[in-house]
Parts: C-alpha cells; sequence; structure tokens
C-alpha cells in the first residue's frame, strides 16, 4: 500500500513538473516580433500563376530569421479574383472607393504582446491594399516600432512608410524592404540574402 501510494505521488509530481515545463517552454518561445502580411495566390504579374504569394515568401524568410510569430491578413469574404487583369480592376475600384474590407479576425493574436511588427503587402497601384488599412485602422498598433515590406514589380516601397506612419499614429516606423515579385520566385537565394542584410541592419 505504501508503495502505491509512493508510486502515485512521486507520478503525481513528474505530471506536474512535465506540465509546468511545456507552460515555461511556451513562455521562452513566445516572440515580441510579430510578421504581419497580406499576399495572394493565382495569377500575378510577370510570375503566371504562383501557388505561394511573393509578400508571403519575403514573411516566410523574415520569421525565419528572427524566429517572429506570423499574422496573415485574409479577407473574411474572399471576392478577390484570382486572374491578374480581373484582381487589378478589383483594387483599384476599391482604391477609389477607399474601400475597408474586412479581414479574418479568428487567428489574430494578442497585439499587445509585441513591440516589434514587421508589416508587409503587395504594391497595389502604388498602395497598401485597402484590407491592411482597414487593420491599420482597427488595430492598435501604436507605441510599436513597424517596419513595412513590400514586394512589386517597379514601384518599389512606394512610401509604404510615410502612409504607415500617418495610419498609425504614435508608432515608430524604421527603413523598410522592397523586393521585387519575380525575385521571390525566380532567384530566392537573392531575396533572402537582401533579408538578411536589412535585418541586420536595423539591428534583428
Ligand atoms: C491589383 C494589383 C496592382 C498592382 N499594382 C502595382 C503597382 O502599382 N506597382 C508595382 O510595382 N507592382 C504592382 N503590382 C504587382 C505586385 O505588386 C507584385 O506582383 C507583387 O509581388 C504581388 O505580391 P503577392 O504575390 O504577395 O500578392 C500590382 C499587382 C496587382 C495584383
Amino acid at each position: 500500500m505504501k508503495l502505491l501510494q509512493k508510486t502515485a505521488v512521486f507520478l503525481l509530481v513528474f505530471v506536474l513538473l512535465m506540465a509546468a515545463g511545456t507552460v515555461c517552454a511556451q513562455n521562452e518561445t513566445t516572440s515580441d516580433i510579430l510578421v504581419i502580411y497580406f499576399s495572394r495566390t493565382g495569377e500575378q504579374y510577370t510570375v503566371g500563376v504562383i501557388d505561394k504569394g511573393n509578400t508571403s515568401i519575403v514573411a516566410d524568410m523574415i520569421a525565419d530569421a528572427t524566429g517572429a510569430d506570423m499574422f496573415e491578413v485574409l479577407p473574411e469574404e474572399d471576392y478577390y479574383p484570382y486572374t491578374y487583369n480581373a484582381l487589378t480592376d478589383v483594387a483599384l475600384k476599391e482604391q477609389r472607393e477607399k474601400a475597408r474590407p474586412a479581414y479574418q479576425k479568428e487567428n489574430l493574436p494578442d497585439l499587445t504582446q509585441y513591440s516589434t511588427v514587421f508589416i508587409g503587402a503587395p504594391v497595389w497601384w502604388g498602395d497598401w491594399p485597402m484590407i491592411m488599412y482597414t487593420f491599420f485602422e482597427n488595430e492598435d498598433l501604436s507605441g510599436k516600432k513597424l517596419i513595412p515590406f513590400t514586394t512589386h514589380e517597379g514601384s518599389g516601397l512606394s512610401g509604404f512608410d510615410k502612409k504607415l506612419a500617418s495610419a498609425v499614429p504614435g508608432s515608430d516606423v524604421l527603413d523598410g524592404l522592397a523586393i521585387r515579385g519575380n525575385d521571390c520566385q525566380n532567384r530566392r537565394d537573392n531575396v533572402r540574402t537582401a533579408v538578411n542584410e536589412w535585418l541586420s541592419k536595423l539591428g534583428y
């Protein structure tokens, strides 16, 4: 009987220690850096039909290098076409109407735990896709370091940094990075090098 009791106590202590260990491990691995991005698959300019979006490739590289958590901005209702010309029409209409398309919030982490947020999107008609403004206006990113990145086919950063700073008053916007979408699909090693050089200049 005594032996049974001892075994039971031992097992209980063991289980409690394991549980505590798991909690600690979770806390240790939780980053204070977040990568938020919007990106599309389907037919894209100069690259044909892609099954991983250009911006999502850069977002993965940033998260790999920094250990950041990730959040993909996905439309609540996905009415964006998967053919390039049709997509440009929808995007232009949204921009002209200053639309604020809704995004899915189910997997949005608690933003208060992050001090640095990398934020990326494709350049759409020289600007952030309108859904990103919905995000900036709905979520509290003030007081954080915000670091923009774009993928594009010629327009570069397109003032994403200044537009982000004015959409999120009280944030500290650092130097952004612009990568050619085509390079994401076809020259991935070069892109990784550019991403890593940019991160180390920023101190990450
Ligand atoms: C609606 C739309 C508008 C675009 N407007 C621009 C633009 O103004 N300047 C530019 O350089 N590229 C523009 N592009 C090209 C995209 O920025 C580029 O292909 C980007 O890498 C796509 O990223 P994604 O695969 O993450 O969605 C546009 C593409 C789309 C679909």
